[in-house]
């Protein structure tokens, strides 16, 4: 039986799921104070399950070292150094919540360690940008339930959004943005030994935490140009990827980035060849794990689709192919900066297909630095 699933999957190459459905969409309004900004999001939700997940986040981190000192140095760091209004939104998040500020604050900076994901850009013939991507998230959690907090958000300023984001009640920074007719971000973690130590460290030297400077460019980069540069230049506090799309032909570009700057960039050329561009959660020029090869499954089904044929459709598709979404998958996001309105995120309902069609039926346990990943 197993084994006649594993060929009928190997035979389609790319996996249906009727039950993937859209994200809930919500209103956060900038004109509001950051204290109260959340609020109408976070009352939707049932307080019981919404701790929980916050509690299975903050699980990440105890263990590790002493869970106390990272509780003070995080309320030190929310009342002196971190940013607005990012600061407030999180002290209006602890305060619905009835939570302490460390824990939610803890929760924000610290949830991109879980975090591994997949984002492609593609130019069609016509020079019309796609960009999507797949975000999968590592933690010893029941999956279902954190699927079912996932949110698209629409940032409102005077009555007109002034950037989309996908998120979960909590967490007021964004990996995944847009803003309209100008340009779309997404986030790839890029992972080092000893990062929970650095990224301590460069908080307090008040460096931006990643999903807070996405936020800061969506909400001020006038046009694609400035959001590469502020996304390349400014100093942040955890090494990433990010891919950034455009609205016109070319208006694509990987940039892998360390701490202070930038690490490595490649942009999309189509006529070099380059007409779309892939990143996983490992740099370009070395070898990729074969336990965790996306970039070749991804690769591979765009070779296959053609830049003739890649539409939201198709590349939806190739982000549904085997070998590139994962029992991890909890949504995959599609957007276009030039058609804002089709931003959308849908929730992957892949996990229990995925688990049975495991090709190789092994699975590896990883800790590092007291985190516990699962390859598949
Ligand atoms: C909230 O979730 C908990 C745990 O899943 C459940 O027991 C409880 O009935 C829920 N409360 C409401 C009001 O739905
Ligand atoms: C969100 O705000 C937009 C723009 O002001 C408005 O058109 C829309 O109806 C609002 N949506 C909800 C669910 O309130
Ligand atoms: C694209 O590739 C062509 C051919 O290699 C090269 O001449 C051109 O400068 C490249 N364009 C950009 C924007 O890098
Ligand atoms: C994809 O196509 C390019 C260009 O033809 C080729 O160099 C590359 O090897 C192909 N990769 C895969 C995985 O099919």
């Amino acid at each position: 039986m197993a084994w006649l699933r594993v060929l009928l999957l190997l035979g389609s190459c790319s996996l249906a799921y009727t039950s993937d459905y859209a994200a809930p969409r919500y209103n956060i309004s900038l004109d509001l104070p950051p204290e109260e900004r959340w609020k109408p999001v976070i009352e939707q939700y049932n307080f019981t399950e919404l701790h929980q997940y916050m509690n299975n986040l903050l699980s990440v981190i105890k263990n590790h070292w002493s869970k106390h000192m990272y509780y003070i140095m995080a309320d030190i760091y929310l009342d002196f150094i971190a940013h607005e209004p990012y600061a407030g939104e999180i002290r209006g998040i602890a305060k619905s919540l009835g939570l302490k500020t460390s824990e939610v604050t803890l929760i924000n900076l610290f949830y991109e360690t879980v975090m591994a994901c997949t984002s492609i850009i593609a130019e069609t013939e016509e020079g019309y940008i796609y960009h999507g991507r797949n975000m999968d998230l590592y933690i010893h959690t029941d999956l279902r339930k954190l699927r079912k907090l996932v949110i698209d958000v629409d940032f409102i300023r005077n009555g007109q959004i002034v950037y989309t984001g996908t998120t979960f009640p909590g967490l007021v920074g964004l990996y995944t943005g847009q803003s309209p007719h100008k340009f779309t971000i997404s986030a790839n973690a890029r992972e080092d030994n000893h990062y929970l130590w650095k990224n301590a460290l460069s908080l307090l030297l008040q460096r931006y935490p990643v999903s807070w400077l996405i936020r800061n460019t969506l909400n001020n980069a006038p046009d694609f140009d400035s959001a590469v540069e502020q996304l390349s230049d400014t100093e942040i506090t955890a090494e990433i990827y990010l891919t950034v799309a455009g609205t016109k032909p070319g208006e694509g570009v990987a940039i892998t980035r360390d701490r202070d700057g930038l690490a490595d960039t490649l942009n999309l050329n189509a006529s070099d060849g380059r007409w779309f561009l892939i990143q996983t959660n490992y740099d370009r020029g070395i070898p990729h794990p074969a336990h965790d090869n996306r970039m070749h499954f991804a690769t591979q089904a765009m070779n296959s689709t053609g830049q003739e044929n890649i539409n939201k459709d198709s590349l939806y598709k190739v982000l549904s192919t085997f070998g590139v979404i994962k029992w991890a998958t909890i949504h995959t996001t599609m957007m276009s900066a030039a058609s804002p309105e089709d931003y959308l995120s849908f929730i992957r309902i892949a996990d229990e297909t995925l688990k049975t069609t495991r090709i190789s039926g092994v699975y590896i346990v990883v800790k590092i630095a007291g985190v516990q990943y699962i390859f598949f």
